[in-house]
């Protein structure tokens, strides 16, 4: 009688102990399904398509060169009004690209060179293409479309 009543409180200690567990994921999943504020939503990190987002305008873009904006990992070219827009890590090892130079995007990490206007790789070690995004100018602005 003993035994088994000791193993009952033992399955009554695992079943409140695995409902603590169930709330608390529970708890966690429905606070990130929420999102953090509007902002934090419309700003939404990396190159993904079709946001419409307006990246940078027209004027913040050297014509033949280009701009890295980091914090959307987005590398934009320029060459007159024809704009081209790549993703900015590196098909190499994820280091994001430095800079834009010479008709070259290039990542500082380990020499990589990529072509401005294709995102085709100019130089090693990389050896495929930075993925482009696509991009429109709209006025002033350019946007991700
Ligand atoms: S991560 Fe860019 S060259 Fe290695």
């Amino acid at each position: 009688v003993n035994d088994l009543s000791r193993r009952s409180v033992l399955r009554g200690g695992v079943v409140v102990a695995v409902g603590g567990v169930a709330g608390f994921v529970f708890a966690r999943n429905s606070g990130a399904a929420k999102p953090k504020s509007p902002t934090a939503a419309a700003n939404g990190y990396g190159p993904a398509a079709g946001t419409g987002r307006s990246l940078t305008t027209l004027g913040a873009v050297p014509d033949g060169g280009g701009v890295v904006l980091r914090d959307a990992d987005v590398v934009v070219t320029r060459s007159g009004s024809t704009v081209h827009a790549f993703s900015a890590t590196c098909t190499h090892e994820g280091c994001q690209v430095g800079s834009v130079a010479n008709g070259l995007i290039s990542c500082p990490c380990h020499g990589s060179q990529f072509d401005a206007t294709t995102g085709a790789v100019a130089r090693g070690p990389a050896t495929r293409p930075l993925p482009e995004v696509a991009v429109t100018v709209q006025g002033q602005s350019v946007v991700q479309t």
